[in-house]
């Protein structure tokens, strides 16, 4: 598949990773249309990528609601001709442990709330789970090449404070496995590729305090943050090699866990 000319949908377009990949795709020449709640976040990156050049649209949407999925998808197909590449990528965390004591009483003194969990599986799971179907449904009916993307995360392994959102994302890691899975049983050509980042250098992380910062970066092999130009570079290389099929890929800068790393 050629990144140059391909429509690509990305959730979550406006901010961070997404909004750094579609401006990274469209200076190669794809189509894309952002997708997310945030509609002035949206029409900002747009114009960032026309002003270079490129070919973009905003759609407003929320990921956990059907109806809006669907029209995001028939936009993309009413403005640009086809749908060929969905990048999955609006997510959202809530922290908490799941129960937190106070450290002069013992006692619990909060907790991670039903609403708080739930949230999170919403829009990580219930959004991604509702993007592929809407996009998927779309490309086995016009009967041509098709690509569904993840971004999935590092803290599928399991992060403390992060029950929530590491259930989603480690969920997630299965699904391009199952897709490829049910889409050989129907002959049909989509693909499905999970990306996985590590620490990366988007707006959270880059405004935290430099010691927190330095604290994360003892883990990281390269020692420096992902840079999201570097998961766009990895994304179109799975868009252009059509081997890349029903799998997640880490791109963490060599993520080392645990104590020994912190030891030195
Ligand atoms: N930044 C990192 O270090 C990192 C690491 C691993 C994984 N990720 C994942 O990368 C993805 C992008 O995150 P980011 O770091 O760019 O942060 P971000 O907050 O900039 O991006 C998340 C985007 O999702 C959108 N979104 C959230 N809920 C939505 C909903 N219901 N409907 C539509 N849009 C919604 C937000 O508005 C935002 O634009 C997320 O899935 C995140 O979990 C990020």
């Amino acid at each position: 598949m050629d990144v140059k000319g391909s429509v690509i949908v990305i959730t979550g377009g406006g901010t961070g990773i997404g909004a750094a990949v579609a401006k990274n795709l469209a200076a190669d020449g794809a189509k894309v249309a952002l997708a997310g709640r945030r509609i002035e976040r949206l029409e900002q990156t747009v114009k960032e990528i026309k002003e270079a050049g490129g070919e973009a649209i905003a759609v407003q949407t929320d990921v956990t609601k059907e109806e809006d999925q669907s029209k995001l998808m028939d936009k993309a197909i009413e403005t640009f001709g086809s749908l060929d590449v969905v990048l999955a990528n609006a997510g959202r965390f809530a922290d908490s442990l799941m129960i937190n004591t106070d450290k002069n009483t013992g006692k619990v003194k909060n907790f991670m709330t039903t609403e708080q969990f739930k949230a999170v599986v919403d829009t990580n799971l219930i959004g991604t789970f509702i993007t592929l179907r809407e996009a998927a449904r779309r490309m086995a009916d016009s009967g041509k090449e098709g690509l569904l993307l993840i971004t999935s995360s590092i803290n599928s392994t399991g992060q403390i404070g992060q029950l929530n959102y590491s259930s989603t994302k480690v969920a997630l890691t299965l699904w391009p496995k199952i897709l490829v899975g049910e889409f050989h049983l129907k002959h049909l050509p989509i693909r499905v590729v999970g990306v996985s980042p590590g620490y990366t250098a988007t707006e959270i992380l880059k405004g935290m305090n430099e010691t927190a910062l330095e604290a994360i970066l003892k883990d990281v092999h390269v020692g420096h943050l992902v840079e999201p130009e570097e998961l766009a570079g990895t994304i179109k290389h799975v868009i252009a090699n059509d081997s890349i099929d029903g799998t997640t890929i880490e791109v963490t800068g060599g993520l080392v866990y645990g104590p020994r790393a912190r030891a030195k």
